[in-house]
């Protein structure tokens, strides 16, 4: 079987690496030069823990390539994976659909015979009807048919999460039974391998599998929120928010995932997504107004981070030195999409703070996104060098080794503020720290 997959980032990337690995051959289109110009010399432009191994084993046995023909990658292919950006649009936050939509146009050049051809990027409702309007347009003659099927991956954990999904949701257009039984049995062979470890395949609707997509990153958005939000109340009241969250997740209807309490959700698809959402129901002159609030809640609590750590320092940080462990927007990932760390040490900077940063890889793509004046540092302890606060803004796992004391014998004054609560409170305050964490007494 071949495939072809427009898009080499984190999903296309990803998921072409793990359909290759399924024995299907990939054909992989890139149009970024230093993207696919890395992807050729064997380099892996993102960092994303394992995808290295997988993409090497899957180029050498032949079934993964990478080019910027979509005519070569296209012909022969039974299913076509779009998987471009979707960003916010500037102004509304509506997906910008420009992406979807020229490689819409580019794989109707390219169609040579019977093809699906599947979104995998996340779109708003009736974009797989207007993809298919746009090839039939520009070639009214060709065989095709269009499914939505949404990715669930998450960025750190992505090769897991895509060869053991809880789901695969694939939306057909239903009102052509004879046409949706055809795309369903060329993805029923894209997707053989998953029925191995019975992972459910949930054929839907066109619109509802896209919808399916917002509505689960918002809930898990409006559930991170909850949490922040009991954290609050927690710190108000003298609770303790890890205990809350065992005691609400242990509960099956509630479930334990997603209770984290921290400086808020960011990356590439919740801050995104639950924007698009709030977006699609004012369109549909509906409303989500669980998913508006959510969307203020967070940006709310972004914004408010700062204020706490130059709280912890006695109400001002101006001349002071923060040392700033972890930037990217979550652990075991480089994209610094909307982390937190941005308006943050923006904030920092602008109430005249000197900032040392480290982040495990972030640090490359951290620097167009932070203030210049950002010292970044050669790892956590170098950091912490004449600090007067410490802060730690993503949990990566090196960062929970680190010894009190070690960081207490360079830090000017003994202060952390612990936005991920890494650690031990008790073992903090014993060696001496004010030690100020998320949503515990
Ligand atoms: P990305 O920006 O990392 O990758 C998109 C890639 O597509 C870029 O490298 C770009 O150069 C390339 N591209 C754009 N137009 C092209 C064209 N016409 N031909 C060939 N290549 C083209 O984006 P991403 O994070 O992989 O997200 C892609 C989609 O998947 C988005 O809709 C996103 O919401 C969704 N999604 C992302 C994640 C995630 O964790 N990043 C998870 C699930 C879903
Ligand atoms: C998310 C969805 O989980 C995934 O299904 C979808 O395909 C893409 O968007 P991702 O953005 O890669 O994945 O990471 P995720 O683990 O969901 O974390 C997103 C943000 O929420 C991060 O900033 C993270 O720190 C935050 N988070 C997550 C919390 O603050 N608390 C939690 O309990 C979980």
């Amino acid at each position: 079987m071949r495939i072809a997959m427009i898009g080499g980032g984190y999903v296309g990337l990803v998921s072409g690496a793990c359909f290759a690995e399924f024995g299907i051959n990939v054909a992989i289109v890139e149009t970024n030069p230093a993207r696919l110009s890395a992807l050729r010399e064997g380099r892996i432009p993102i960092y994303e823990p394992g995808l290295d191994a997988l993409v090497a084993s899957n180029s050498q046995a032949g079934r993964l390539t990478f080019g910027d023909d979509i005519a070569s990658a296209v012909a022969g292919a039974e299913a076509v994976f779009i998987a471009v950006g979707t960003p916010p649009r500037n102004g509304d936050g509506a997906a910008d659909m420009q992406y979807v939509h020229a490689a819409a146009r580019q794989i109707a050049e390219a169609l040579t015979g019977y093809a699906v051809i599947v979104t995998k990027s996340t779109v708003p409702v009736g974009s797989s009807r207007r993809i298919a309007e746009i090839i039939r347009q520009a070639r009214p003659e060709a065989d095709f048919d269009v499914a939505s099927n949404p990715e669930f991956l998450r960025e750190g954990s992505a090769i897991g999460d895509f060869m053991r999904p809880d789901r695969v949701i694939i939306g057909l257009d239903q009102t052509r039974p004879e046409r949706a039984s055809r795309a369903e049995d060329v993805l029923r062979r894209v997707y053989r391998p998953l029925s191995v470890i019975e992972a459910p395949l949930l054929f839907t609707g066109l619109e509802t599998a896209e919808l399916t997509k917002y509505a689960s990153n918002s809930f898990l958005a409006m559930k991170i929120s909850f949490i922040n939000e009991m954290a609050d109340l927690c710190e108000t009241l003298g609770a303790d928010v890890h205990d809350l969250a065992r005691g609400m997740g242990l509960d099956d209807r509630i479930g334990r995932k997603f209770l984290q309490p921290g400086p808020g959700y960011g990356g590439s698809c919740f801050p995104k997504d639950t924007l698009a959402l709030s977006r699609i129901a004012q369109e549909a002159h509906s409303a989500c107004r669980l998913v508006e609030t959510t969307v203020q809640v967070n940006e709310a609590r972004k914004a408010g981070m700062a204020g706490r750590i130059i709280a912890a320092c006695g109400g001002s940080v101006a001349g002071k030195t923060v040392a700033v462990l972890g930037l990217t927007f979550k652990p075991e990932t480089d994209d610094m999409r909307e982390s937190a760390s941005i308006p943050i040490l923006h904030r920092l900077a602008e109430a005249g703070a000197d900032i040392r940063a480290y982040d495990p890889v972030g640090m490359a793509a951290a620097k167009s996104l932070l203030p210049e004046s950002v010292t970044y540092c050669a790892d956590a302890l170098d950091a912490a060098q004449q600090a007067d606060v410490l802060v730690v803004l993503t949990e990566w796992n090196i960062f929970r080794a680190l010894s009190p004391v070690e960081l207490s014998n360079r830090m000017r004054t003994r202060t952390i503020v612990d936005l991920r609560n890494i650690f031990d409170p008790a073992a903090m305050r014993a060696a001496g720290f004010t030690y100020e964490s998320v949503g515990r007494p």
